[in-house]
């Protein structure tokens, strides 16, 4: 990607990956990614924010060299992770000269991931400032969005927020800002969903930090820019609450057939009672969208045939993410089949362990026997209503 002026002095010199359809071997990214990298230029020093995944450092280079760069004084690394500090070597390669300007924590990370010696760093301390001549850089720490190491770059002058994971999609893209980008929101919120959500007491905890400051546009490290900050901090403000819609997630899988029958049943059913469905089969979702419908699902249905006695393979993947995601439904239940015993619906259970939705009563069906599989799921369709509107999600 080619460089773009953001302000006077300011210029963004990352890197699209237009072919990328996986992240960290797990999650899609169906419209690729970018690993947005910043100069800014100030009247005595220049700094570079994050940089671009290694593959990509051959372009972050180019970049820099399009723009007549002869000299780096500091590379901030607002985040250790490789998508953003992994041509750190080569940069430190190409500016001999320059500082790597991160906290404490991050230089633990860096130099165990490079092998760099300490006086290749300048660490900072929360809320410190660096002056690059008419351009300061001020340090916020933000932990835990999305590593423990994890900081944004705010420059004060220009009032831009550097925000590196924070507020980013996976999305490739010329256009320098969000305005405009039709499908930008729901990238940002897969993005959330596949990365913020675990963290979303330290994203809310963050988001009021960031809310003090004056912020003209916030540059993520992934993504395009948001030059009218308000709609995506209040889609965080959303996400990152304890709020649920009126919905129900059923995510499914099934070998003959009675799984998906009692899934589409359950779904008409609530359908009946005004609830929101979001079906997931889990043969053929990509689990972006499941993790996606984890963020305002009130209440997560859990379907499996029995297999070998537990769970089918691809619900034992879909628990250990939702597990991991830690989402915020406040009741669950498990469905499915089997034919000749097992405790498939006890080890799901047993798999959402961080889960803190309570378990309505499971339903179980034997083979196909229609008088185990309809009145019991009518009954939760019931139960699900009656909690529903007890907890005020019906407007
Ligand atoms: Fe985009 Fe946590 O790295």
């Amino acid at each position: 990607m080619a460089c773009q002026q953001i302000r006077d002095g300011v210029h963004s010199v990352g890197a699209a990956d237009w072919d990328r359809r996986l992240f960290d071997l797990l999650l899609p990214t169906p419209d690729g990614t970018s690993y947005n990298a910043f100069l800014v230029k100030g009247s005595e020093r220049t700094a570079l924010i994050d940089t671009v995944e290694p593959s990509k450092a051959g372009e972050l280079l180019a970049n820099l060299a399009s723009l007549g760069v002869e000299r780096i004084d500091y590379i901030i690394a607002n985040h250790a992770e490789q998508d953003h500090s992994g041509s750190v070597p080569a940069v430190l390669g190409r500016f001999p000269g320059a500082l790597v300007v991160c906290n404490k924590a991050c230089m633990g990370f860096l130099r165990d991931l490079f092998l760099l010696p300490e006086e290749r760093f300048r660490t900072v301390e929360d809320g410190e400032s660096l002056s690059l001549g008419g351009k300061t850089l001020r340090f916020i720490f933000a932990p835990w969005v999305h590593w423990p190491e994890t900081m944004l770059t705010y420059l004060v002058e220009d009032r831009i927020l550097f925000s590196c994971d924070l507020f980013g999609s996976h999305l490739a893209t010329n256009c320098l800002y969000s305005d405009g980008e039709e499908n930008v929101y729901q990238d940002a919120k897969r993005y959330y969903a596949e990365i913020m959500a675990p963290f979303r007491r330290f994203v809310a905890k963050h988001l009021a930090t960031v809310e003090r400051l004056d912020i003209d546009i916030i540059a993520p490290s992934h993504g395009p820019l948001h030059s009218h900050p308000l709609p995506i901090l209040d889609a965080y403000r959303k996400w990152s609450s304890d709020e649920v819609e009126n919905t129900v997630l059923i995510c499914y899988a099934t070998m003959h057939g009675t799984t998906r029958e009692m899934a589409r049943h359950l779904a008409a059913r609530l359908t009946e009672r005004a609830i929101k469905v979001v079906m997931v089969d889990l043969e053929r979702t990509d689990p972006g969208k499941l993790t996606m419908a984890l963020l305002d699902a009130a209440t997560i249905v859990i379907g499996s045939p029995t297999v070998l006695a537990g769970p089918h393979p691809h619900v034992v993947y879909a628990c250990a993410l939702i597990d991991a995601l830690k989402p915020k439904a406040r009741q669950a239940a498990v469905i499915g089949s089997f034919s000749w015993g097992g405790q498939m619906a006890e080890k799901v259970k047993r798999s959402l362990g961080q889960l803190q939705a309570e378990f309505l009563e499971t339903v179980l069906v034997k083979s196909h026997a229609p008088s185990q599989m309809y009145p019991p799921l009518d009954r939760l369709a019931d139960e699900i209503a009656r909690r529903h509107h007890e907890q005020g999600l019906f407007g």
